[in-house]
């Protein structure tokens, strides 16, 4: 059988790692999932329930989660986000989501090529073994920038500023925890995409990943 392709991305929120991982996944046909949405999911549950942390109920709602679940729009709020870069520093919560998404990888339907997974910890805990790593990052004005034109498309009213802060109170939050902290590992290639178009930050991928991979 042959090997499935694994493509590891991490980045500090809002450097562009998810449009590079969907653009990726297209060309070389892989299966995209973008592992925040997980942490966010759980993240909504928490709000709803006044901030209530339960496990089993946590457990119970990704096992239920549909791919598609993953899509909706109101997981995108900045509030959503810094709730989700909360419970990420539990241990009992990054157990349940790291089961859940270890099971993905290793459960990739037959029609695709491999799987591309974008995060804090990809590259070291979740495809410890992927074939190309990559850590993207920007400065944070920029990510401020984008993430509210972001936002506004998905009819979120927020200012630059809002979301500069949110950004920088999650950078220190996942920089910080003790459990799975973000972090650049050795073997990641280090991509600054603070001046780079979505085009050519792609084709800089593309061309990593070609040296890397014979198809
Ligand atoms: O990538 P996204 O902004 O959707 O992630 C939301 C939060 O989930 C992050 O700020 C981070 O704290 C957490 N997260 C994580 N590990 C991942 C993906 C996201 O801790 N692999």
């Amino acid at each position: 059988m042959k090997k499935k392709i694994q493509i590891a991305i991490d980045s500090p929120a809002a450097s562009g790692a998810g449009t590079q991982a969907k653009l990726i996944s297209k060309h070389y046909k892989l299966f995209y999932l973008d592992t925040g949405k997980s942490y966010r999911v759980l993240a909504k549950e928490y709000l709803k329930n006044k901030n209530k942390i339960n496990i089993k109920k946590f457990k119970d709602k990704l096992s239920n989660l549909r791919i598609k679940d993953f899509s909706n729009k109101n997981l995108l709020s900045s509030e959503i986000g810094l709730a989700a870069s909360y419970l990420a520093k539990d241990i009992r919560i990054r157990e349940v989501v790291d089961r859940f998404q270890k099971k993905i990888v290793v459960n990739i339907s037959k029609k695709y090529q491999g799987i591309c997974l974008d995060g804090r910890d990809i590259t070291y805990n979740i495809m410890p073994d992927a074939d190309v790593k990559f850590f993207l990052t920007a400065s944070i004005k920029v990510r401020a920038l984008r993430r509210t034109k972001e936002l506004r498309k998905n009819g979120f009213n927020v200012s630059i500023n809002e979301v500069y802060k949110s950004i920088k109170n999650r950078d220190k939050s996942d920089y910080s925890r003790s459990v799975a902290p973000l972090k650049i590992t050795k073997d990641a290639i280090k991509i600054n995409t603070t001046n780079l178009t979505i085009r050519k930050t792609f084709l800089i991928l593309k061309d990593k990943i070609d040296k890397k991979i014979i198809l």
